[in-house]
């Protein structure tokens, strides 16, 4: 994936593309983060029908989501083109919680980030009701 290879309608919504960057990547798209003059952005390309289909999925489950208040990126555009399908999100800085419990000496500072990620995903549970809901 490159700038020029971007689907001009995500273009004339996000404003000019300074720069792309690759984090690492997961297992089912193409993961790149855009730089704009207003701000960053996360853009996930698949490129076949298993794929294709859980990234729509994962767009309607973040649409639902960001009106949770659960900390996750607003997804602004599911795009469609040929065989390939993009997401456009917002980009949220951070890392890893296997990173930060690896470089943080803190106990207590190390529980407090466990609890919270523990919260957070008893929270996303709570949500599967309406999520099947959804799917019907
Ligand atoms: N909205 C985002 N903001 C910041 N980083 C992200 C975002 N979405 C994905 N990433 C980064 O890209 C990596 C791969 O993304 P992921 O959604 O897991 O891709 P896949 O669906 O291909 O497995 C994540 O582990 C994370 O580091
Ligand atoms: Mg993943």
């Amino acid at each position: 994936m490159n700038i020029q290879d971007l689907p001009i309608q995500i273009i004339e919504q996000i404003g000019k593309v300074q720069k792309i960057a690759f984090p690492r990547q997961g297992h089912t798209s193409i993961v790149a983060i855009l730089d704009t003059p207003d701000k960053k952005y996360v853009i996930k390309k698949t490129e076949n029908d298993l794929y294709n289909e859980w990234l729509s999925e994962e767009y309607k489950m973040l649409q639902y989501l960001y009106h949770t208040g659960l900390p996750v990126p607003q997804a602004y555009s599911y795009h469609v083109e040929n065989k390939s399908r993009w997401l456009l999100m917002d980009y949220i800085d951070g890392i890893s919680l296997r990173e930060f419990l690896s470089k943080e000496p803190n106990l207590k500072d190390k529980e407090k980030a466990i609890f919270n990620f523990g919260l957070c995903l008893k929270k996303i549970h709570e949500c599967s009701s309406h999520i099947e809901l959804l799917k019907k």
